[in-house]
């Protein structure tokens, strides 16, 4: 009697295992649910002022309502940033609670922010991104050793607006137009260029020039594929080099071994090995890259053939020899 009730116990709690396991997954994402639902309803006291371009507050000196201007870079969407990666956030998460009350006090302009890798700096959860390794990456580049401080992630990676795109989005074209204007955001904005460099910055349409039909190449291809060194190791490479280091060479794209396997388009190539007698099978989906997308078939047939026609003429000689008998 007690051995079957101390079975039935086990099974009871072999059953209940599971089940408790799915309670807590389910109610961690509740509880998620919950917390963005509240970070919303919050937000939405920074964006009474700071989601269009003009912005209302009570003014006691004068005690009536008073509808100023908002500078544009002071500006964010609410669509953007709920479609960012940090849509979950408060505001106040990232910066001070003081920024609750209006006007805001001066000292807050000061305020240090922290830096991606404080938090997701040796996070497991964060591994697959590998951050250190970007960091690193991002310390030797042309940007972070010119200007060391003044230059740091939130530069590229706009605080209100960032979200992935290499390893989610679908369109190959829709990643390029994403990376790419990032860089465009200094390289073709003096503005934003002279928050670290006085002067004017390079056209990059004239630097580009010796690209043939250029505009379609910006379309195909990142600036990074150019301009950062190769490193199997992360996804996306950090490793902006000096222009002297640029890729030059057409070949380097146009070609069976394209560099764009390693780059543009490694997420694909790690995802489906699709090959339909093409080499770069991958590429091919996408665009068609002179020189990259050579069919292995055509390549054997057109070797037969060669082979053949050989053959025909040698079997033609030999015939004539004996003929000539
Ligand atoms: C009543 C309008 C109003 C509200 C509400 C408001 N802000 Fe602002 N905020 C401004 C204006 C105007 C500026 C431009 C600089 C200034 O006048 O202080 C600004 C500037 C800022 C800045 C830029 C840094 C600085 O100090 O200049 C940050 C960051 C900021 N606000 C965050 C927030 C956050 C976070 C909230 C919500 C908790 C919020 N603001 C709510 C009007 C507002
Ligand atoms: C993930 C962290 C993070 C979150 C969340 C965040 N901010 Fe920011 N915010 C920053 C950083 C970092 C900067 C400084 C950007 C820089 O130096 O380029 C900044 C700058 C600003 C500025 C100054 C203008 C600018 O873009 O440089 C305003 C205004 C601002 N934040 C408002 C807000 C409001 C309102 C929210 C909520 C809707 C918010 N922030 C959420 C990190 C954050
Ligand atoms: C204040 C802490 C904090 C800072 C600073 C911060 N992040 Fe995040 N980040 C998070 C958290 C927490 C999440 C998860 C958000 C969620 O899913 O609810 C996240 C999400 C992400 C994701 C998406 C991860 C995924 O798998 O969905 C990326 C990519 C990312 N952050 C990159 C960055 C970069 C790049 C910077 C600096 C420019 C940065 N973060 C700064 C805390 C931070
Ligand atoms: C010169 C511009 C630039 C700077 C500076 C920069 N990044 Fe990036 N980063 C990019 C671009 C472009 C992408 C590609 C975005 C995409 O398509 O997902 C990217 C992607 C990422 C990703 C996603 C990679 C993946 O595997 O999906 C992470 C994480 C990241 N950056 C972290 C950082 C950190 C941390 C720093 C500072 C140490 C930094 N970045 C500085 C341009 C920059
Ligand atoms: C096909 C390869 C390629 C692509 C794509 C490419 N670049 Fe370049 N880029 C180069 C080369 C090579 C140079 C060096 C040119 C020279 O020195 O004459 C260069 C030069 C530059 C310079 C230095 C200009 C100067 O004269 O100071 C900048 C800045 C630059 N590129 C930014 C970009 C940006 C931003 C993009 C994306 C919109 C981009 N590049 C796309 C190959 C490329
Ligand atoms: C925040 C503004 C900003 C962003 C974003 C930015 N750059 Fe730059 N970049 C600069 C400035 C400023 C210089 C000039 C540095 C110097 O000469 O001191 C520069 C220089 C360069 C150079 C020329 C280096 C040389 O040898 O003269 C290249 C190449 C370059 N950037 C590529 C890129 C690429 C690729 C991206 C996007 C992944 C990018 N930049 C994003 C501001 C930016
Ligand atoms: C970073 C890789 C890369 C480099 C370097 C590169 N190309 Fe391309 N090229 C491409 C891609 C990607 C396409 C677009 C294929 C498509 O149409 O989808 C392309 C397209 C072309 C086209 C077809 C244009 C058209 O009008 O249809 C020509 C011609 C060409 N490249 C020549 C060159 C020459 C010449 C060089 C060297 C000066 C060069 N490419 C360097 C990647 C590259």
């Amino acid at each position: 009697m007690e051995r079957k009730l101390l079975k039935m116990f086990k099974i009871a709690i072999r059953g209940l295992v599971p089940l408790f396991m799915l309670f807590v997954i389910f109610s961690a994402s509740a509880q998620k649910e919950e917390r963005i639902k509240e970070n919303k309803k919050f937000n939405e006291r920074c964006f009474a002022c700071h989601k269009s371009s003009t912005y209302t507050y009570f003014n006691p000196e004068m005690d009536k309502k008073v509808r100023d201007k908002m500078c544009p870079d002071r500006v964010i969407y609410p669509d953007e940033y709920y479609q960012s990666n940090h849509y979950s956030f408060k505001c106040t998460d990232c910066h001070s609670e003081e920024y609750d009350s209006f006007p805001h006090p001066v000292y807050l302009r000061m305020e240090e922010k922290y830096a991606c890798i404080d938090c997701h700096g040796y996070d497991e959860d964060y591994a697959q991104y590998q951050f250190e390794q970007i960091e690193e990456e991002f310390l030797g580049s042309i940007h972070s050793t010119k200007h060391s401080e003044d230059f740091n992630c939130w530069m590229c990676h706009d605080a209100h607006t960032y979200r992935i795109a290499a390893r989610s989005v679908e369109l190959i074209k829709e990643i390029i137009e994403y990376d790419n204007l990032i860089c465009l955001s200094c390289h073709a904005n003096i503005e934003k260029y002279n928050l670290i460099m006085e002067g004017t910055n390079a056209n990059i349409l004239t630097t580009h020039g010796w690209l043939p039909n250029q505009a379609l190449h910006f379309k195909n291809v990142r600036c990074i594929e150019c301009h950062t060194a190769v490193n199997n190791d992360i996804l996306v490479a950090h490793l902006v080099q000096p222009k002297k280091d640029a890729v030059h060479n057409c070949v380097e794209c146009h070609s069976a071994n394209s560099h764009l396997m390693a780059s543009l388009y490694k997420f694909r190539t790690i995802e489906t090995r699709s090959n339909v007698g093409f080499m770069n099978g991958v590429i091919l989906n996408e665009s068609f890259v002179i020189g990259a997308n050579r069919n292995v078939f055509l390549n054997k047939m057109s070797m037969g053939i060669f082979i053949l026609s050989i053959m025909a003429i040698l079997m033609h000689f030999i015939l004539r020899l004996i003929t000539k008998k």
